[in-house]
């Protein structure tokens, strides 16, 4: 398949990483220009590009920066990307990395935010798990414990092939309903970096609460103490995670 990536990060950098070891044709964009994506791609085989070249002609596209960056894209880029192509939202709102975003401090889910930006519509995934275990922990079908990934949408199609993705990547994909239930998947929910299996994963989404609604004593975020997801799970591992 066709995939573009904008964000050759943590997150990016993995999922071209293992999107193309599985044999998917991939484009990878970072902000500063494709001269600064050349390691990655150079190690991958994936094509070195600008988000607008990324997702021309793709069939599926992987939003993957900071929540705070999403307003610089440009929204005509999304045009072009194959008909039909889901738009993946890997993000997480840290308003110390991101800013203040009104709306999410409100209670918008923040894929549903995202989804304003951007101007399409979004599937929310990967944002769960800790790249390092997008990394290293996905298992083929049947070989033993899986760790299940939450995917919401609106766009049922989109969403199938997300979840099919997901499961060749070797995680079980647990549909979370559509975006407007995507806080359950938020930082500081039950699921958020525990790779749970599916049965589990359920549980925790059934049993989320909405902590990022209202700044109150209860609504208070639990994250709100650290500044990104690398350091929720550092923080719970007890040692840094190695880049
Ligand atoms: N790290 C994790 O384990 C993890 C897990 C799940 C979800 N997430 C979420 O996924 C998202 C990405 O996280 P990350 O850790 O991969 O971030 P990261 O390592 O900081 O990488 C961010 C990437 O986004 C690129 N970028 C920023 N603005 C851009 C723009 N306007 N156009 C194109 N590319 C742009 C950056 O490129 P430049 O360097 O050139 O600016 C960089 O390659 C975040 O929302 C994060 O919260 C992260």
């Amino acid at each position: 398949m066709k995939i573009g990536i904008i964000g050759a990060g943590n997150i990016g950098g993995t999922l071209t990483r293992r999107l193309t070891e599985l044999g998917h044709d991939v484009a990878v964009a970072n902000s500063r220009g494709p001269e600064t994506v050349k390691d990655l791609a150079e190690e991958t085989g994936a094509a070195p590009t600008t988000a607008a070249d990324a997702v021309h002609g793709a069939e599926l596209v992987v939003v993957t920066i900071p929540e705070g960056r999403v307003p610089e894209l440009d929204l005509a880029i999304f045009d072009r990307r194959a008909e039909g192509a889901p738009i993946v939202d890997t993000g997480n709102y840290y308003p110390e990395r991101d800013g203040r975003i009104a709306d999410i401090e409100n209670g918008m889910a923040e894929s549903r935010w995202v989804e304003q930006q951007i101007g399409h519509p979004v599937v929310k995934a990967f944002n769960t798990i800790y790249y390092q275990h997008l990394l290293k922990r996905g298992r083929a079908g049947g070989n033993g414990h899986r760790i299940a990934l939450p995917i919401a949408g609106d766009d049922a199609d989109a969403k199938r092939k997300v979840m099919e993705l997901v499961d060749e990547l070797g995680f079980d994909a647990v549909d979370a309903g559509g975006l407007d239930e995507s806080w359950r998947q938020q930082p500081g929910t039950p699921c958020y970096t525990a790779d749970l299996d599916a049965a589990a994963l359920r549980q925790a989404l059934a049993e989320a609460e909405p902590v990022r609604v209202g700044r109150g004593e209860r609504g208070r975020r639990r994250a709100d103490s650290v500044t990104s997801d690398v350091a929720v799970t550092e923080a719970r591992e007890g040692a840094p995670c190695a880049q």
